[in-house]
């Protein structure tokens, strides 16, 4: 509690760096009313009278669910028990790094006891983010004043909270992708300190880091859609660019959860724009092949991305004959099947593989020694003749005996966490087995294509060079 007067300080004035220290230092003038303390200012629910929209928007998002996720509750509690507790605060620092910062928590097997306001990745924590000292596993400094950071320069003064701008909160700035980007990447525990999810890397190594262009395009340009509203429902505020703070990506709430089928659809709106496919057919000798293309046009890191040891990314591809029989086709799988479930050597899949130390495939954190790679790059450079210039497209043959199929068609699937992951988790008695009937299986809406003979060409679309 700070900022405790008998009937004190409004702030009137903006709050810049320097004044900052001038706040804290001569907080009681006679006409000041208190700001917030600390214990206030920990709990989402505070923001909510102000920030209606942000708190709305975040409190159906991954980062508020971050603590709640029974898949998350469910490998914690078994990583604990297989590693006699030596993942200690790894997973939690991450999903309730405010629990852990508070002391609240030291391995996040007893969440159920911590209260909901320091649960998930909470408002508190990204707005006083002062430092970020590393390129994984959260290495986040806050500042112990109260006052919420973000990218207005000019906020007016309120009653609750100092306000201070700040490149790490500011989308248009380079650095703030380190915020976001350190906790998107991770690297084990020892031994095996594998790089295991690594969407701030890959971002890094795109087009979408570089900065000569002055237009970088950070993690919040893409995932914090900007739209002309009051910042605050507060005396005094005026217009400005907010941005959407429900930043979905493929995961979802597998229980009841505020606006869950919103999340569902807004999933679904951003993975229908993400890759960029084409089919073609030839025939020869008897034979035929049908090649797929695909490019990852939208994402700023590889798709898919971030927990892709745990995603299930795959081609759907069905060709028919002139009766419509089915003559040839990889990748179809019941939605309520396990990809691993189909005996498939012509599979077509994206994602991470683990293994673990032995060599054999493995799923968990704690077990995964190795990954093998197949994912879709973000572009490097634009310009095709620049020497960095990387061909991103991706292709894959499929080869049957036959003639020419009367049509084809294809089309990519994602499923957020596999439906083996989840199996194994209700095996160990660490998951419900009810959650398992929850997990999407999305299409990607782009990628449902179809090849038709009758329209004469080999290729289609034409081309999108
Ligand atoms: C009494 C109302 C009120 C409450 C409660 C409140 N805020 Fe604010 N906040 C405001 C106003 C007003 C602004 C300035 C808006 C503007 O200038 O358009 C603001 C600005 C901000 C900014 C932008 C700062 C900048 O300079 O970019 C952040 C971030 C923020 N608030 C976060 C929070 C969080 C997190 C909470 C809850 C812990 C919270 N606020 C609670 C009224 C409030
Ligand atoms: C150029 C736009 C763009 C940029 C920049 C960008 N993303 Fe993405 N991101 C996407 C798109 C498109 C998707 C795929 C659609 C979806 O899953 O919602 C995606 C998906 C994701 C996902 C879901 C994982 C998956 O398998 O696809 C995460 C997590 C994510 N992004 C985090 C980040 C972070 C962190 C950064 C910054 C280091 C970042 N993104 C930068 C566009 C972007
Ligand atoms: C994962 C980190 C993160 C979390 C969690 C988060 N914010 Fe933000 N917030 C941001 C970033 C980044 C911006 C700045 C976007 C920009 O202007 O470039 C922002 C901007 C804001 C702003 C300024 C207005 C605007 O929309 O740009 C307010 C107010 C705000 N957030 C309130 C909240 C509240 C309230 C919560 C919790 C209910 C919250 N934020 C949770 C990252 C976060
Ligand atoms: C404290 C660490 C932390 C920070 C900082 C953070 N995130 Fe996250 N983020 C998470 C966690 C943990 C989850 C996933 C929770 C889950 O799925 O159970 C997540 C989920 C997401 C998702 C949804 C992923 C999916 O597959 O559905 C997106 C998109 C995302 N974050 C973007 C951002 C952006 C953009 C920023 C910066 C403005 C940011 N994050 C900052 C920890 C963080
Ligand atoms: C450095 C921060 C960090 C650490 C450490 C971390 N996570 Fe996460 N976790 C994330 C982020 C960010 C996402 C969202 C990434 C995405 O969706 O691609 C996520 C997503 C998840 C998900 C949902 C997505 C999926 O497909 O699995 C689960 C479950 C999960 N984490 C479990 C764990 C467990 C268990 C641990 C510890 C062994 C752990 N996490 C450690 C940041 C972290």
């Amino acid at each position: 509690m700070s900022h405790e007067c008998p009937r004190a300080a409004r702030a009137h004035v903006t709050v810049r760096l320097a004044a900052v220290a001038a706040l804290a230092a001569a907080a009681c003038t006679p006409d000041e009313a208190p700001l917030l303390g600390k214990e206030a200012m920990l709990d989402p629910e505070t923001c909510a009278s102000c920030h209606e929209a942000h708190y709305t928007e975040w409190s159906g998002s991954m980062h508020a669910y971050a603590a709640e996720d029974p898949v998350f509750l469910a490998m914690n509690r078994r990583g604990q028990r297989e590693t006699d507790g030596a993942l200690g605060a790894f997973c939690v620092n991450c999903h309730a790094p405010m629990a852990v910062r508070l002391g609240l928590t030291k391995d996040g097997l007893d969440l159920d006891a911590v209260p909901a306001y320091a649960k998930g990745v909470t408002c508190y924590f990204c707005h006083s983010a002062t430092e970020v000292t590393g390129t994984h596993n959260a290495p986040i400094e806050l500042a112990g004043d109260l006052v919420m950071r973000g990218a207005i320069q000019d906020p007016v003064a309120n009653t609750a909270h100092a306000s201070l701008s700040s490149p790490l909160l500011d989308r248009s700035e380079r650095r703030s992708a380190d915020l976001c980007g350190s906790c998107h990447d991770i690297v084990t525990p020892p031994p095996h300190e594998v790089h295991l999810e690594r969407t701030f890397a890959e971002w890094k190594a795109s087009l979408f880091s570089k900065t000569e262009s002055g237009d970088d395009q950070t993690c919040g340009s893409c995932h914090m859609k900007a739209r002309d509203d009051v910042a605050a429902n507060f005396e005094g505020v005026f217009l400005r660019r907010v941005h959407d703070h429900k930043m979905v990506g493929a995961d979802v709430a597998l229980t009841e959860f505020p606006d869950r089928d919103a999340q569902l659809e807004q999933i679904q709106r951003e993975l229908d724009t993400t890759l960029l496919p084409r089919i073609c057919v030839v025939e020869a000798g008897g034979a035929t092949t049908i090649t797929l293309r695909l490019e990852n046009q939208a994402a700023g890191h590889s798709w898919p991305s971030g927990a892709a040891q745990d995603r299930r990314a795959w081609v759907e591809v069905v060709a028919y004959d002139a009766a419509d029989a089915v003559v040839f086709s990889s990748g179809v799988v019941p939605d309520t099947e396990p990809l691993a479930s189909i005996k498939d050597p012509n599979l077509w899949r994206f994602g991470d593989t683990g293994f673990d130390a032995q060599g054999n495939e493995a799923h968990m954190f704690w077990e995964i020694a190795k990954v093998e790679s197949a994912l879709l790059e973000a572009p490097v450079v634009a310009d095709k003749e620049d020497p960095a210039w990387k061909d991103i497209h991706r292709t894959r043959e499929y080869l049957y005996s036959g003639p020419l199929p009367s049509r084809v068609t294809m089309r990519v699937r994602l499923r957020p966490i596999g439906l083996d992951v989840l199996d194994s988790l209700i095996a160990s008695g660490d998951l419900e087995p009810e959650h398992r009937a929850k997990m999407p299986t999305f299409t990607l809406g782009s990628t449902n294509l179809e090849w038709k003979l009758s329209l004469g060409v080999s290729c289609y679309p034409k081309d999108h060079e």
